[in-house]
C-alpha cells in the first residue's frame, strides 16, 4: 500500500518547535482571540469536566456502600432531594457556565470586523490547489500569499470547482470557498514569518494536500516583491532557457498554464510566472528543488495522486531544458 506521509509530517511538525499551523500560537490578532476564546473554553469545560468526574465518583462510593449495609440505603438520596439535584445540575449550573461563555465569544466575535486600510488579495480555490490575485496590480500566484506583516489583508475568497476552506490556523479561523459564493474575509500577521495553511473542508482525493503558505514580509521587503512581480519580464537568453521556453511551448503545458509575456494564457492550472521563486511546488507539498520539479513534471501521479494534471512524456534533457527554463521563472 502506497502511503503518503505528507498529512502525518504536517501534524508533527505542528507539534513541535515553531509551529507553522497551530491555532494555540497565534500571529495575527483575530487568532490570538480566537486561541485566547480556546483557552477560557478549555478552562471552564475542565472545571466541568472534573465537577462530573467527582460526583460520579461520590455515586460509586455511594451505591456501593449502598448496596452493603441497610441503614446507608436511605442516604443514597442526594442532599437537596432528587428533584433539586436535577434542577441544580441540569439547569442552574448549564445556564451559569454557558451564558458568560456565549456572551464572551459574542463579544470575540464582535472583535472579528474588518479594519480600515486593507491590501486586497483575491483566493480561488481548485482541486487542490489556490489561485492568489492581487487585483491592484495584477500579480497572479499560486499556493503563496504574500502579504505585509502588520497590516489586515481583505481576502476575496471563491471557488472554481466544490467547496474549499480557506485556513491559516495562525492567523484567523476558517472561511468557506462556495462556488457561485463570493466571501469576504480578512487576516493579518503580526510578524514576518511563514505560515501554513490548510483547506478545512474534505474536498476530493488530494483535500489533505491541498495546503499553501502566507509569507508575511516587512513593509518593505512587500513592497520590493511587489515591483518585482508587477515588472514587465525579460525574454529568456541563453540557448538552455531558450529550448526550454520551447518545450514548454510545444509540449502541452500551455493549455494549463499561464507564463505572463508569453503565449501560454491556460488557466485550468497554477500560473506559472514565478513558479522559480516559489518554496513549494504540488499545493505545498514538496519543497521546489530541481528533482521534485523533474519528477513532479515526469509523473505528478505518483506524488499527488488524482490531481487533474497527467504525465508529460518527455526525453531526459527536454525535461532539463524545461525545468532550467521553469527554475528561471521568478
Ligand atoms: Cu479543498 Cu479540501
Amino acid at each position: 500500500m502506497d502511503l503518503n506521509l505528507a498529512p502525518t509530517w504536517a501534524v508533527i511538525l505542528a507539534c513541535s518547535g515553531e509551529p507553522a499551523q497551530s491555532m494555540v500560537h497565534p500571529a495575527g490578532p483575530a487568532a490570538a482571540e480566537i486561541a485566547r476564546l480556546w483557552w477560557v473554553m478549555l478552562g471552564a469545560f475542565t472545571g466541568v469536566f472534573m465537577l462530573v468526574v467527582v460526583l460520579m465518583l461520590v455515586a460509586i462510593w455511594r451505591g456501593t456502600v449502598a448496596a452493603n449495609t441497610q441503614a446507608a440505603a436511605r442516604r443514597t438520596a442526594p442532599p437537596w432531594g432528587r428533584t433539586g439535584f436535577i434542577v441544580a445540575g441540569g439547569v442552574v449550573l448549564p445556564i451559569v457556565v454557558l451564558t458568560p461563555l456565549f456572551v464572551y465569544s459574542l463579544l470575540a466575535s464582535a472583535r472579528f470586523r474588518m479594519p480600515a486600510d486593507a491590501l486586497t488579495v483575491r483566493i480561488v480555490g481548485h482541486m487542490w490547489w489556490w489561485e492568489v490575485r492581487y487585483p491592484k496590480n495584477g500579480i497572479v500566484t499560486a499556493n503563496e500569499i504574500h502579504i505585509p506583516a502588520g497590516r489586515p489583508v481583505r481576502l476575496e475568497l471563491a471557488s472554481a470547482d466544490v467547496i474549499h476552506s480557506f485556513w491559516v490556523p495562525r492567523l484567523h479561523g476558517k472561511r468557506d470557498m462556495i462556488p457561485g459564493v463570493e466571501n469576504v474575509f480578512w487576516l493579518q500577521a503580526d510578524k514576518p514569518g511563514i505560515y501554513r495553511g490548510q483547506c478545512g473542508e474534505y474536498c476530493g482525493t488530494q483535500h489533505a494536500n491541498m495546503a499553501f503558505e502566507v509569507i508575511a514580509l516587512s513593509p518593505e521587503e512587500f513592497a520590493t516583491w511587489s515591483d518585482e512581480q508587477s515588472r514587465s519580464r525579460q525574454p529568456v537568453e541563453s540557448p538552455e532557457l531558450e529550448r526550454g521556453r520551447q518545450v514548454f511551448l510545444t509540449a502541452g503545458c500551455k493549455q494549463c498554464h499561464a507564463v505572463a509575456g508569453t503565449a501560454a494564457i491556460g488557466n485550468a492550472g497554477p500560473d506559472l510566472t514565478n513558479v522559480g521563486g516559489r518554496r513549494m511546488i504540488g499545493g505545498a507539498l514538496l519543497p521546489n528543488t530541481r528533482g521534485n520539479l523533474s519528477g513532479w513534471i515526469a509523473d505528478p501521479q505518483a506524488l499527488k495522486p488524482g490531481v487533474k494534471m497527467p504525465r508529460t512524456y518527455l526525453a531526459a534533457d527536454d525535461l532539463q531544458a524545461l525545468v532550467t527554463y521553469l527554475e528561471s521563472l521568478k
